[in-house]
């Protein structure tokens, strides 16, 4: 079967074509950044434009690259829920109007499960129940995740998600975009014992996150420097940032392993692509009897991949007809879960 999944959440339009929710035929993510460039940040509005813009070309790119024609698409699959609202409203109008003019099924997908998805892309045969720490801009959950569609929430950030301090950081220190890669880049060069930089919440037993105080710490160390007009030691802070979210990050994992007895673990959301996260909780793995599973980086931040992923496991097969009712919404409870689980942004 072949899918077309559409994922506009934030700032990236991403298109996939996937056949039995594996076989991607193609990924094609457009980020528009001169409004994030100019303006320091997402704007909500100018994402939504620019999604009106990119969408329709990311349609035709897909396709061009899978080498498949618009009426060789079986069903398709959208991201309906967590994200900025007028962005994903983007999404799902085009896709409710393809599967209105094909005649085919749509799906509707949280992006969080398509996170959570992202993980079995290349890697089918994860087991269930597994543990999956999902991190982003937007979201910083720890779930069991049981089986298709049913999860547990182990613990989440209680203020900010550790993507978006990234962000913060990057911006402060005129770095450009993506901010997380750009300090994970600048960290492998400095010292990650230079400054004393807290760990919130690290001993305390649960599986709860929150980074405003790091985020608040981080500020002002870079405010010193400014105010003392000395230069600042970029790759230094950097470094000690990022060894102290994951630190916390590690630790979470571990508190969630043993609370819950597993011995799979996968690391998804565009933070699971940072490379001393990755680095440390494979390493962690033999010590703690579990395996860490990551999905490759393109499929870490936000894609259409894991979109049409999630949709092969929770039953794009079976759906049926058009869904004239679909709606959008910017946060909607998790599979069973009766809940919301975004950090308070709300970035998708
Ligand atoms: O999944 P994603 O594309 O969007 C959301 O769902 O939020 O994740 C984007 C987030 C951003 O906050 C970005 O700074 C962070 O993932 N990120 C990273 C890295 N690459 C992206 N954070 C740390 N290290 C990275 N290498
Ligand atoms: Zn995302």
């Amino acid at each position: 079967m072949i899918v077309m999944a559409i994922e506009t959440a934030c700032d990236d339009t991403a298109v996939a074509i996937v056949r039995d929710g594996h076989d991607v035929l193609s990924s094609v993510v457009i980020t528009e950044m001169v409004a994030q460039e100019r303006f320091g940040g997402i704007v909500p509005e100018l994402a939504a434009r620019a999604q009106l813009e990119l969408l329709t070309p990311a349609i035709e790119q897909a396709l061009a690259e899978a080498s498949v024609q618009l009426t060789q698409i079986d069903a398709l699959a959208v991201n309906n829920r967590h994200g900025l609202l007028r962005s994903i409203t983007v999404g799902v109008a085009a896709a409710k109007a393809l599967s209105l003019a094909l005649n085919i099924p749509l799906m509707p997908i949280h992006h969080i499960e398509g996170h959570v998805y992202s993980a079995l892309i290349e890697n089918p045969g994860i087991p269930w129940p597994h543990v999956c720490l999902t991190v982003a801009g937007g979201h910083n959950l720890l779930l069991q995740a049981n089986s298709h569609g049913e999860y547990q929430l182990l613990g989440r950030t209680l203020d900010d998600a550790a993507g978006e301090v990234y962000d913060k950081l990057a911006r402060r220190l005129g770095l450009g975009f993506p901010g997380g890669l750009q300090i994970d880049r600048l960290a492998a060069k400095g010292d990650p014992n230079a400054f004393a930089l807290p760990r919130p919440m690290i001993g305390d037993g649960t599986c709860d996150f929150s980074f405003s105080g790091l985020k608040t710490a981080v500020t002002r160390l870079v405010d010193d420097f400014v105010d003392a007009s000395k230069p600042i030691p970029a790759e230094d802070i950097a470094a000690s940032f990022q060894a102290a979210v994951v630190d916390v990050l590690a630790a979470k994992v571990l508190v969630a392993v043993r609370q819950v007895n597993s011995s799979v673990v996968t690391v998804t959301g565009g933070v699971a692509a940072n490379s001393e996260l990755r680095s440390r909780l494979s390493k962690m793995g033999p010590d703690h009897d579990f395996e860490a599973f990551f999905p490759s980086l393109r499929y870490c931040t936000d894609n259409a991949a894991m979109i049409a992923c999630a949709a092969h496991h929770l039953g794009i097969e079976h759906a049926a007809g058009i869904n004239e009712a679909l709606d959008a919404s910017s946060n909607a409870p998790l599979g069973n879960l009766g809940v919301l689980y975004s950090s308070k942004k709300q970035r998708g």
